[in-house]
């Protein structure tokens, strides 16, 4: 039988599962996710799962679900994730049924207004109207809880946005232990946790319309996006549009000429991506003093263009039955974690004797 090796800590994080997976998404997390799995993984068992149960807390188009939770997958095997390495899982939510089920004992125990202040609640249920706002976007919050304290996890590499939600998971795992015992392990504090994963967890791609805002999927025109699926031609023509500044000087100046330092930070990624030993500061050394930000924009889209050719060739080439073979054999794995973890709950809280 398998189990994890119980004095291996572990890190666990996720990405939705949506088929419209952006550049801010790919450089600020999956390709972090990717190289800090291949170096913690000889401390550490590193949990990556796609929360597919994630994906319809807002209004989808149900028919490419499933297509688009294997893409989740084949763009961490594009990105160099290794599926032969035993320390790494990669696994679907949904089929760890352990996950629904700890969620609703732990929802039990949440209060109503502490749900309520969560502030990517309130933004994204601000963009829906009447029936659109359900419950499931409302309690998410908990089901991520669920995802890490099934496992045991300490570290769980997240951007910004999601630390709300972290502090919630830290919040319900220290009352439920205050009320039953040492249910939980209760992740380190963000703080910690900002320490260890160094400054990576900070990136943040903005959109290309409107450069104050970060870049996101559920942006309504996609004009400031781009997606990693999107034809090369127009991300192009998104960056040859992108909104600059009328100071008419390349700088890095993330306060006054957020657009022109946010394709900086673009341009340094897909070169790094290419494999060229680039760092921010000599991309900025290179391009500072540019007048011409029709030149410099030029530079970017081209680049940027062949970035998402290299990464869709990438992306038809890999292995679909070894991804499949892992997601299998993860899965197996992780419903035993899981449910030793969710048995020891419904004990506690009366249901198993
Ligand atoms: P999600 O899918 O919205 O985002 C996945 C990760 O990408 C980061 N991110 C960005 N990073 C840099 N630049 C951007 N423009 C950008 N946009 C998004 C996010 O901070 C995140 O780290 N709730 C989670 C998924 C989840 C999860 C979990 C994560 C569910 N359960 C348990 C960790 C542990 C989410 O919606 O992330």
């Amino acid at each position: 039988m398998y189990t994890m090796n119980p004095t291996k800590p572990v890190i666990l994080t996720g990405v939705r599962a949506n088929n419209d997976i952006h550049i801010g998404n790919y450089f600020g997390a999956i390709l972090p996710i990717v190289d800090m799995a291949k170096r913690r993984s000889t401390d550490f068992d590193i949990n990556l799962f796609i929360p597919d149960l994630h994906s319809f807390t807002t209004p989808i188009d149900h028919s490419k679900l499933y297509d688009s939770i294997l893409n989740n997958a084949r763009i961490y095997t594009a990105a160099g994730l290794p599926l032969d390495n035993a320390a790494i899982h990669l696994y679907r939510q949904s089929r760890v049924p352990a996950h629904s089920e700890l969620a609703w004992i732990l929802d039990c125990f949440t209060g109503f207004g502490e749900m309520s202040r969560m502030t990517q609640f309130k933004d994204k249920s601000d963009k829906l109207h009447g029936d659109q706002i359900s419950v499931g976007l409302f309690n998410y919050p908990v089901l991520m809880a669920a995802d890490i304290l099934l496992y045991n996890a300490t570290y769980v590499p997240v951007g910004d946005d999601q630390t709300q939600h972290l502090e919630f998971t830290r919040d319900i795992a220290e009352r439920m232990n205050r009320k039953f015992g040492e249910l939980f392990t209760v992740p380190k504090p963000v703080a910690e946790q900002h320490q260890f994963f160094g400054k990576d967890q900070g990136l943040r791609i903005k959109d290309l319309a409107n450069p104050t805002k970060k870049m996101s999927k559920s942006d309504d025109t996609g004009k400031g996006v781009i997606f990693l699926g999107d034809n090369p031609r127009v991300a192009h023509k998104k960056i040859m549009s992108a909104t600059t500044d009328s100071l008419g000087k390349v700088q890095y100046d993330r306060e006054n000429q957020p657009g022109i330092s946010n394709l900086l930070e673009i341009l340094t990624l897909v070169r790094q991506d290419a494999g060229r030993d680039v760092t921010l500061e000599q991309t900025i050394s290179e391009f500072t003093g540019m007048e011409r930000y029709g030149d410099f924009k030029r530079i970017v889209a081209d680049e940027t263009a062949e970035f998402l050719t290299n990464f869709q060739a990438r992306l038809a080439a890999v292995d679909e039955p070894a991804i499949e073979a892992k997601l299998q054999s993860s899965e197996q794995a992780m419903n035993l974690v899981a449910n030793q973890t969710l048995h020891r709950v419904q004990k506690a809280v009366g249901l198993r004797r």
